[in-house]
């Protein structure tokens, strides 16, 4: 038994987004247990409209950025993908998951979490240093269009009691002492993705970067970039408009990171 008992429903969660955004959700699929939400769409999307939505209240094989495990107690947490098409093949994705981080945030005081949630690049979610939410893109190109999975992973209840829960993850239940209405949560969560995703699709991501550069949780510390290449030591500058994350190096030469095979420690 944990504090978040409430089971998914589907159609408490079609309750919870707006009339003039449900035309955006093609499929709304709840599973009792799954391999990954994530895998799911990528092996059964790719021929299907956009707005396909699976959640889960468990997953065997949960993925995380950089083939990390994504820990996924059953009835805890969210575990949601949202398959998204964008129709313009020459449309720069490059900034889409900054944005969706940014779409996390704002669905979480959508919601009525009033706390100092920051943005830990290239789209954690963090409260007071430690991960609350962790977002996996990927994206399959199909015929003259893109198309995504966007997997999002919301921490809401993590057992004390396990040995695998690490002291950096957080989740909403010890930020606000509440037990959390996961179905109006999930719904929230979808209705600003179908929301905003539609204006990033139509209007670019300058709005969101804009919005993210208040959340930046590496602005101006010293971090250790780690990615396949080499390691290097700098100090972290904030974004670039194609969502690159700036490092000024120890020889002041500043570098670009883009979304992919890049770690970052304080
Ligand atoms: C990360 O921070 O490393 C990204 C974590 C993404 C986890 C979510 S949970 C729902 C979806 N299904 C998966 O297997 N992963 C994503």
């Amino acid at each position: 038994m944990n504090i978040v008992s409430e089971l998914l429903s589907d159609i408490k969660i079609k309750s919870a987004i707006a009339a003039d955004r449900l035309h955006f959700l093609s499929k709304l699929e709840v599973f009792e247990s799954i391999d990954s939400t994530n895998s799911y769409l990528l092996r059964a999307a790719k021929e299907s409209a956009s707005g396909w939505a699976v959640l889960s209240e468990t997953q065997t094989a949960g993925r995380g950025r950089l083939d990390r495990k994504w820990f996924s107690p059953y009835a805890s947490n969210i575990y949601c993908s949202l398959w998204w098409i964008f129709p313009n093949m020459q449309m720069d994705l490059s900034a889409l998951s900054l944005a969706v981080g940014v779409m996390v945030v704002n669905a979480l005081k959508k919601y009525g979490i009033q706390a100092d949630l920051q943005l830990k690049w290239p789209n954690d979610v963090l409260f007071s240093g430690r991960k609350l939410a962790g977002i996996l893109l990927e994206s399959v190109k199909c015929e003259n269009r893109i198309g995504v999975v966007i997997g999002i992973g919301l921490n809401l209840f993590l057992p004390r009691e396990d040995q695998s829960v690490s002291p950096d993850w957080i989740d909403l239940y010890e930020i606000t002492s509440q037990p959390i209405q996961r179905n109006l949560l999930a719904g929230i969560l979808l209705d600003e993705l179908l929301d905003k995703l539609f204006l990033f699709q139509t209007k670019g991501a300058a709005v969101f970067l804009e919005q993210w550069r208040r959340y930046d949780f590496l602005f101006g510390k010293k971090i250790m970039v780690q990615q396949p290449q080499g390691n290097f030591i700098g100090i972290a500058q904030g974004v670039r408009e194609d969502g690159a994350l700036c490092v000024l190096d120890e020889n002041n030469v500043m570098r670009f990171l883009q979304y992919g095979e890049v770690s970052i420690k304080i």
